[in-house]
């Protein structure tokens, strides 16, 4: 019987994920399956021990879980204890459960390029999370906006970086908010400062507002869809030991397409 890997998240229809990891699975040559799993936010904890009960070995985790996940595993890295939020979990047969996050190594991956001196991240949930403790902790000083100030001051406080009303310019820029999620979405409210650098959690097949405007000025964008790929291939180097296939689960994103955006 095949290893069984889920994704747990509620809702999950639009998540390129299980594309992406199936496709990893068979250019490896491992007899896995990665469904998606739309589980409700009630009876979370519940549900992950019956998977591991089931033949699941493995999680992906998503909104509006992250922090659910945290809780329920017996052991957790470092990372995903200073982020406040599990997005990979591993099911061992015996019940113990490990929970990691590599939303914040798959960020760095996909930036490709020495951390930058400065950064601002906007949004204050749980993608702005992984991206300031990423950026944090690779000696990036970071400066944390969000529509809800006092949310990016708590944020700010609890990380150890800076939170601004009015924000100036960095040398990248994070968009860890859900704008862009519609494709008419406006960035009025946004303080869309000066950046070298741009990186969009949001992705779809169509460019982005935050892609269009990186573009426009000539700035470097890295598109969310690579840092699914890449928080994706942390995950399956957790739970197999295997490098990623880069190339294949990059493929299988991008012909995985359904017409709505998501974000990593
Ligand atoms: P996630 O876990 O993916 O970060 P979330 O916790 O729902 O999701 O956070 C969404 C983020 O997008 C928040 O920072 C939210 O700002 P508020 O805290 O003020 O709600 C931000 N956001 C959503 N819509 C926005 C908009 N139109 N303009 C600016 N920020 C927005």
């Amino acid at each position: 019987m095949s290893t069984l890997a889920g994704l747990l998240g509620f809702p999950v229809r639009h998540s390129r994920s299980p594309a992406m990891m199936n496709a990893a699975f068979a250019e490896l040559g491992l007899d896995w399956r990665y469904l998606a799993l739309p589980l409700p936010p009630r009876r979370f904890a519940e549900a992950v021990r019956a998977l591991a009960g089931s033949g699941y070995r493995a999680a992906n985790v998503t909104i509006p879980h992250k922090l659910a996940a945290l809780e329920v595993a017996d052991e957790v890295s470092d990372a995903a204890r200073a982020i406040g939020a599990v997005n990979t979990l591993t099911l061992r047969e015996d019940g113990h459960i490990a929970g990691d996050n590599t939303d914040a190594g798959g960020l760095l991956d996909a930036l490709g390029e020495p951390a930058p001196a400065t950064a601002l991240v906007l949004g204050a949930g749980g993608a702005a999370r992984a991206a300031v403790w990423a950026l944090a902790s690779s000696g990036t000083q970071v400066t944390v906006w969000n529509r809800t100030a006092r949310k990016a001051a708590a944020l700010a406080t609890e990380l150890g970086v800076e939170a601004a009303t009015r924000p100036g310019p960095a040398e990248l820029l994070v968009n860890a908010t859900s704008v862009g999620l519609r494709a008419d979405d406006s960035l009025d409210g946004l303080p869309l400062v000066d950046a070298r650098v741009v990186v969009d959690l949001v992705y779809g097949d169509a460019p982005t507002p935050i892609a269009r405007w990186a573009e426009e000025r000539g700035a470097r964008l890295v598109d969310g869809r690579e840092v699914l790929v890449r928080q994706g291939a942390r995950s399956l180097a957790v739970w197999t030991g295997r490098e990623a296939p880069l190339e294949a689960m990059r493929r299988a994103v991008v012909h995985g397409a359904s017409s709505t955006s998501a974000q990593v």
